[in-house]
């Protein structure tokens, strides 16, 4: 007898074993690779996380460290030779809809090229850094810059992104960023990737579905509306006023609230340390921190039932700002780290080798006679 998901949501329901991440919803806690996700940023840049993640996932002939490294420059250059095509589309509203375009342009499985031999994992990775700085840039109306092999992919993507060097707080921080989002438990894009890499269909469709979950604004696309957000607040007179007339109309406050986390996301902790550390607490940071505070004292005497408490996704908003990614880009960075912990997913999912198919329940009409006869019984 097939039983009901408690919710809608599938809240609760456990879809899957997996070797690569452990959230702690009670108590704050995320584990990625064997590492609490504040001992990872500490051990690993982003090539370190994304390579252990793929160990994790018992990758055969695990890759080491050295030679994620070496392919993902080459991926990164592979990469650039697809990035006139991409821009000469110019139909993309959004930079992460053209990352979504442009992930759908590699293959799943490349017959010939620079990138033939470059696994799919690998070339997703680099493709998502420069495809994203070169959209951001195009926005700008600027021409795109070359990746360069040689350089760690935080340090690149920046300069990629603003033609120049980035300085090492900077390249340190966006390692902080990339190394603690790369894996979350069965979200909703890794559970899209999972479904996906169930079918066979490969790495490449299993990332470009994932991202399509990743952008909605319950899910990643939440830092710009909170960004959106700070600026319509706008002075410290006016955060309560706005606060209590957005929670009267029942809107959701950006950054707020989780699925899984009961208590303060663990993540926001590692990207305040970041934001301390790269802004020395300038004026936007402060009253950023000022709002939280004022939120999140709202939400508990509007929702004294619900432990709502801070989202990654706030402190991630403020971190890339001070970047200087512009916001129409964060759900494209988020991406750039994600993918790592997507494939590491599809790696597991193949092995487990079984189609996901769950059922559903009929609450619909029946044909004529039969609810005829149904009504008799
Ligand atoms: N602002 C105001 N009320 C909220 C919020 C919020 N941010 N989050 C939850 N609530 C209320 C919600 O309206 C509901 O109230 P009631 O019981 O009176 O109807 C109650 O709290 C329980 O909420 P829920 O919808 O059952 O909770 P959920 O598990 O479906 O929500 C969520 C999770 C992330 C969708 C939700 O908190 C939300 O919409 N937050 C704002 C968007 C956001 O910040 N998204 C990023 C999430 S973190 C991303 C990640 O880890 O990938």
């Amino acid at each position: 007898e097939p039983r009901t998901a408690s919710s809608s949501g599938l809240d609760n329901v456990v879809a899957a074993e997996t070797m690569l991440s452990h959230v702690d919803g009670e108590a704050g806690r995320l584990i990625v690779a064997g590492y609490e996700v504040e001992d990872l940023v500490k051990a690993h840049d982003f090539e370190g996380a994304a390579a252990a993640l793929w160990n994790a996932a018992g990758l055969e002939n695990a890759p080491s460290e050295e030679a994620v490294r070496r392919d993902l420059g080459r991926a990164r250059e592979a990469a650039f030779a697809l990035v006139p095509g991409l821009l000469s589309l110019n139909c993309h509203e959004t930079v992460t809809e053209g990352l979504r375009t442009g992930l759908s342009m590699l293959s799943d499985e490349p017959a010939e090229g620079p990138a033939k031999d470059i696994p799919a994992h690998i070339r997703a990775l680099g493709a998502a850094a420069v495809f994203t700085a070169a959209l951001c840039r195009a926005r700008e109306k600027k021409s795109p810059v070359a990746p360069d092999a040689r350089s760690g992919h935080a340090e690149d993507f920046l300069r990629m992104l603003r033609g120049e060097a980035a300085s090492a707080a900077e390249v340190e921080a966006l390692n902080a960023y990339l190394v603690t989002v790369a894996d979350h438990g069965m979200n909703a894009s890794t559970f899209t990737a999972r479904v996906i890499a169930s079918t066979r269909a490969g790495t490449i469709s299993a990332v470009v579905g994932a991202l399509c979950a990743l952008k909605g604004p319950l899910h990643g696309g939440a830092p710009g509306p909170v960004l959106d957000m700070l600026d319509d607040i706008g002075t410290r007179e006016n955060i309560e006023p706005w606060l209590a007339r957005e929670i009267a109309k029942g809107e959701r406050l950006m950054g707020f609230g989780h699925r899984v986390y009961r208590v303060r996301d663990p993540r926001a902790d590692v990207f305040n340390k970041a934001v301390t550390i790269l802004t020395n607490g300038n004026e936007r940071v402060l009253f950023a921190r000022d709002v939280e505070v004022a939120a999140l004292a709202a939400l508990r005497k509007a929702k004294p039932g619900n432990r709502i408490d801070t989202n990654m996704e706030y402190y991630t908003a403020v971190l890339l700002e001070a970047l200087g990614i512009p916001r129409e880009a964060v759900t494209s960075v988020f991406a750039m780290s994600r993918i790592a912990g997507w494939t590491a997913h599809v790696m597991e999912q193949e092995r487990v080798g079984r189609l996901i198919r769950p059922q559903s329940k009929y609450v619909g009409e029946w044909p004529e006679d039969e609810a005829a006869a149904l009504g008799n019984q």
